[in-house]
């Protein structure tokens, strides 16, 4: 019971559905109940009316009833409809059985008016009448005969309800639900969005009274997404104005780097080096992926998947021949895919930078690009160690990054990978590159070839 009490609660489609169905239930009881009980009046009445009609046709007539000798009944009549009409105290000659036409026992000191007698286990309606001769007739007929006429009326009375009842119930359900239809619809739209995705939901289709609840979801988003700009902006204000002093930093640094000194001092120059680069390329990948959380959106226009690659590895080149890494472009296929160039060139330049960074020294990158159903795939493959299933989703958390991985980075590469794709509706699949060995990795980042949903016609 607690059971059914906590889904009541928890599902206003039930509970309407479950309260309308009572509500008809109840209805239709007491509609039964009482129908039953005025038919069953009404059957009383009935039969007290043909009882008191026969004694009137009796007394007008002045009919006088004779114990009969033989059965008289008709053969097709029905038992219990049959009326008794008997003098008052009247033995039974021939000792015939009620039921086979004979007399009632009745006593002759029953007084006028109506009785409800049980004779011989049965329950029988008798109207004694003393007639204008002074006969005293008695006129009965089986009660069980106006019960019956009660109970067909009621059960005649209470059918359509019995039938309405599921019909009743089925269309509250059917109603319920589609009423509820346009929330479940906004509750799947609002699962299905990503965490930038913060536009005001349509309202206007919605049940009047869910409204209020969706203008203060929008309210809601609309107050997240300008905290999230604020922040957004925040971070990248920030990241600006530390780019200049560490640019300064690092630059006085190379200078220091020309200076006479101790190998110990040049040791810890270099230390202090590398960590002004890190910071740089940390600011670097904040204000990235700052730009990439920013709702403005960079226009799309049609970008030659070559044209991306050859521009990343231009950029990439030098960390590749310092890496002695065998880098190259399978294929010549060209694709147009409809996205915005900055947009296309940080997410391949990530990418290509991680395999760079992360596949051992005289290892392998190789980029390719094939199409299919209407979207191109964008495939970059190294022979490095891979992601192991179980952290291809934390990777793309900010600043994780995978233990002993040694190489320098912040753990922002695959969150802007990540955040642009969603934005760009570009799909970002990995995997190894050797399945079997289960060793480097593949990044496939597929996008669509035709015109993105987005740009107006
Ligand atoms: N090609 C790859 N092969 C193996 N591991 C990788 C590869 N790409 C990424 N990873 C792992 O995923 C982690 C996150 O990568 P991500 O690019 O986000 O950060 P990062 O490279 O450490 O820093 P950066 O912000 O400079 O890119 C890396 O630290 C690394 O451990
Ligand atoms: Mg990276």
């Amino acid at each position: 019971m607690d059971g059914l009490k906590n889904r009541l609660n928890e599902s206003v489609q039930l509970k309407l559905s479950f309260t309308l169905s009572l509500a008809i239930l109840v209805v239709a009881v007491v509609a039964g109940v009482f129908s039953f009980l005025s038919a069953f009046d009404e059957a009383h009445e009935l039969q007290d009316d043909v009882l008191r009609q026969v004694a009137q046709i009796m007394d007008r007539q002045r009919l006088s009833p004779d114990a009969p000798t033989t059965d008289t009944r008709p053969k097709d009549a029905d038992e219990e409809s049959r009326v008794i009409v008997q003098r008052l105290g009247e033995a039974n000659p021939t000792a015939t059985s009620v039921d086979a036409g004979g007399v009632l026992p009745l006593p002759a000191t029953l007084a006028d008016g109506l009785h409800t007698l049980d004779v011989g286990g049965e329950t029988f309606r008798v109207l004694v009448k003393t007639m204008a001769d002074g006969e005293r007739i008695a006129v009965a007929q089986e009660s069980g005969f106006r019960n019956e006429i009660a109970r067909d009326g009621a059960l005649r009375t209470v059918m359509p309800f019995l039938i309405l009842v599921p019909v009743l119930l089925l269309i509250v359900a059917d109603l319920v639900r589609k009423m509820f239809r346009p929330i479940a619809a906004l509750s799947r739209e609002i699962d299905q969005r990503t965490d930038q995705d913060l536009h005001s939901v349509e309202d206007h289709h919605l049940p009047v009274e869910v409204r209020p609840f969706a203008v203060a979801i929008n309210r809601l988003l609309a107050r997240v997404s300008q905290s999230m700009e604020s922040q957004r902006r925040f971070v990248a204000d920030a990241a600006h104005e530390l780019r200049s002093p560490l640019t300064a930093m690092s630059l006085q640094a190379e200078r220091l780097a020309d200076a006479e000194m101790s190998g110990v001092a040049r040791e810890r120059l270099t230390v202090l080096r590398q960590g002004i680069e890190r910071s740089r390329s940390l600011l670097d990948q904040l204000l990235t992926l700052a730009r990439a959380q920013s709702t403005a959106e960079s226009p799309p226009s049609p970008v030659s998947v070559q044209s991306v690659y050859r521009r990343v590895l231009e950029d990439l080149m030098p960390l590749a021949e310092a890496r002695h890494i065998d880098i190259g472009v399978e294929g010549t296929q060209d694709p147009e895919v409809w996205v915005s160039e900055p947009d296309m060139i940080a997410i391949i330049r990530n990418l290509v930078d991680n395999a760079i960074r992360y596949t051992p020294v005289g290892g392998r990158v190789d980029l390719s690009v094939s199409i299919s159903g209407g979207k191109a795939a964008l495939r970059i493959q190294d022979s490095g160690p891979g992601i192991p299933p179980d952290e291809r989703d934390r990777v793309f958390d900010p600043f994780y990054r995978t233990l002993g991985n040694g190489q320098m980075g912040s753990g922002l590469g695959l969150s802007i990978v990540q955040t642009i794709a969603r934005r760009i509706g570009a799909e970002i699949r990995l995997g190894f590159t050797d399945e079997i060995r289960q060793t480097g990795l593949s990044v496939t980042v597929i996008v669509p070839l035709q015109k993105h949903l987005h740009d107006p016609e």
